[in-house]
């Protein structure tokens, strides 16, 4: 099963439509990003909670780290920078934090609002090496300033 990212982002105008509350809007693209594509083993949302620290948003799939720091991981370099991060390999990626050992590759996202404040970043992470591509980022990284640059 592959994602339909023209579908995905008629589904989630419809259901965001109206919506201001991101943990309301974070949880939504979760969950509908999640169930939509079989490389998808952990998808969801790290919070910029104050300066320099992520911590865990709305998820779906196990259960991920609670706290990281933009130093840290293939999340805080996506924060840090403002940067997508496509990681094919995440064993070759220097500082990468093991929340599943299962996780194999990466995409991380970096999430503003209206105003370009960074709100956090959307982690999907897959059991297959390099899952990931330039389409998917860049299909993502539209329906993420359509859903949050509002
Ligand atoms: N792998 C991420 C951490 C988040 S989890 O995998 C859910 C990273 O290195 O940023």
């Amino acid at each position: 099963m592959r994602i339909d990212y023209d579908d995905l982002r008629k589904v989630l105008a419809a259901l965001t439509a109206g919506e201001d509350d991101v943990v309301a809007l974070m949880a939504t693209v979760a969950c509908e990003v999640h169930h939509r594509d079989d490389r998808f083993d952990w998808t969801g949302f790290y919070r910029v909670v104050a300066p320099e620290l992520l911590k865990i948003g709305p998820y779906q799939g196990g259960h991920g780290c609670l706290v990281i720091p933009f130093a840290r991981g293939v999340c805080g370099a996506a924060a840090r920078t403002g940067a997508v991060q496509l990681v094919d390999d995440v064993e070759a990626f220097d500082g990468h934090i093991a929340c599943a050992s299962s996780t194999r590759s990466e995409l991380v996202l970096p999430v503003w609002n209206m105003a370009g404040d960074l709100l956090g970043v959307f982690d999907i992470d897959s059991d297959q090496p390099a899952a990931f591509d330039a389409d998917d980022a860049a299909a993502l990284t539209a329906i993420l300033a359509e859903v949050f640059a509002r």
